[in-house]
């Protein structure tokens, strides 16, 4: 996909992006108009079967995959997917003390043997395939791969590099190989977390933006319809805005420069700023009704959908050479 300055940002405020429901609602509300924010009820042909779009996958039953799902936005889609009937929920991270914790609050919650937490890393292939087969052993298989762990930390590049990237693309073609159609499986979805500043810059962070851009790369090519149509997979994407977790909050200090501390510091700041509930919300939102390869903004208690416009939409003829 090629993006540039001029492209995004006058994009990233105009009819590119559709406000499709105010999050904290309990009905489904719609809107054609982000700016507006004159929500109206959808007349039952928008409404289609079970809500706004056409439901593509009920949450009944179903087994899922949250990585990093220990805290904040990972904690917060286990939360929603289990409230809205999934069987069981397997998390991972790097914490032994963070994982038994969440398990705690979470069987509290939703009952016991809802979700198991597994001590790993999405670097790791064999951890994150055991994932998979412990899904598989247990309940049949995976339905929803949330690939939801990620760092913000400059300094340490190498390791975000890895972690927001590298560890998407794993669970993706994990989840390819252990759900995919073609593979004996029986499809479901993915969906992968990109961030809004992985649609616009964030120069303060640019290495962790730059692993935001790849991973909505990640979404339109695996979720490109030669994939979704022999995997039966649909591989669809979500950008946090400014979310209260560990991540914002722990966040100064791990650019690369005091001056590029403060510069992130300064442009986060001048975002809106949303409880992780508002993400459990809008995953739970994808997972249903999302077609494979889109990609869903989560700002500001709303959910949006990202039109990406097509290469001659965003280039002009300058020269022509010989
Ligand atoms: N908070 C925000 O404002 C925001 C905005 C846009 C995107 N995001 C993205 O949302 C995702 C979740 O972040 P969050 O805000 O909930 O922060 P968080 O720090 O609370 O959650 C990240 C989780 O990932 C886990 N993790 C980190 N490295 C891992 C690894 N190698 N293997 C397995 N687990 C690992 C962490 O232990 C943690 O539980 C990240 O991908 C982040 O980039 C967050």
């Amino acid at each position: 996909m090629a993006i540039n300055c001029t492209w995004l940002q006058p994009v990233f405020r105009s009819p590119i992006l559709k406000l499709v429901f105010p999050v904290h609602t309990r009905g489904l509300y719609v809107s054609n108009t982000q700016s507006s924010g004159d929500c109206k009820r959808p007349t039952r042909q928008q409404q289609g079967a079970g809500g706004i779009e056409k439901e593509l996958m009920s949450l009944d039953c179903k087994v899922a995959i949250v990585t990093g799902g220990a805290t904040g936005i990972g904690f917060s889609a286990t939360c929603h997917l289990l409230k809205a009937g999934a069987r069981h929920v397997i998390i991972n991270g790097p914490d032994k003390e963070e994982g038994e914790s969440a398990v705690e609050q979470l069987e509290e919650r939703y009952g016991e043997n809802k979700v198991t937490f597994v001590r790993g890393d999405v670097n790791n292939c064999s951890h994150f395939e055991g994932l998979f087969e412990m899904a598989k052993n247990a309940y049949g298989g995976v339905d929803i791969v949330f690939n939801n762990a990620g760092i913000l930390n400059d300094k340490m590049w190498e390791i975000q590099v890895d972690t927001n990237i590298k560890g998407v693309i794993r669970g993706t073609l994990l989840a390819f190989k252990h759900m995919g159609k073609d593979n004996c499986g029986k499809g479901g979805v993915v969906i992968n977390s990109a961030s809004i500043v992985g649609l616009q810059t964030l120069a303060g962070a640019p290495i962790y933006s730059a692993t935001k851009y790849g991973v909505i790369g990640s979404i339109l090519n695996f979720g490109h319809k030669f994939h979704y149509e022999r995997t039966g997979i649909r591989v669809c994407g979500i950008c946090p805005g400014v979310t209260d977790t560990e991540l914002i909050s722990g966040a100064y200090g791990k650019q690369l420069t005091p001056e590029w501390n403060k510069e992130a510091t300064r442009e986060l700041s001048q975002l809106p700023k949303q409880s992780p509930d508002f993400l459990g919300q809008g995953l739970v939102y994808i997972v249903r009704y999302a077609p494979s390869g889109s990609v869903w903004i989560v700002e500001d208690s709303k959910i949006l959908r990202v039109h990406i416009p097509e290469l001659k939409q965003i280039s002009k003829l300058v020269t022509k050479f010989d």
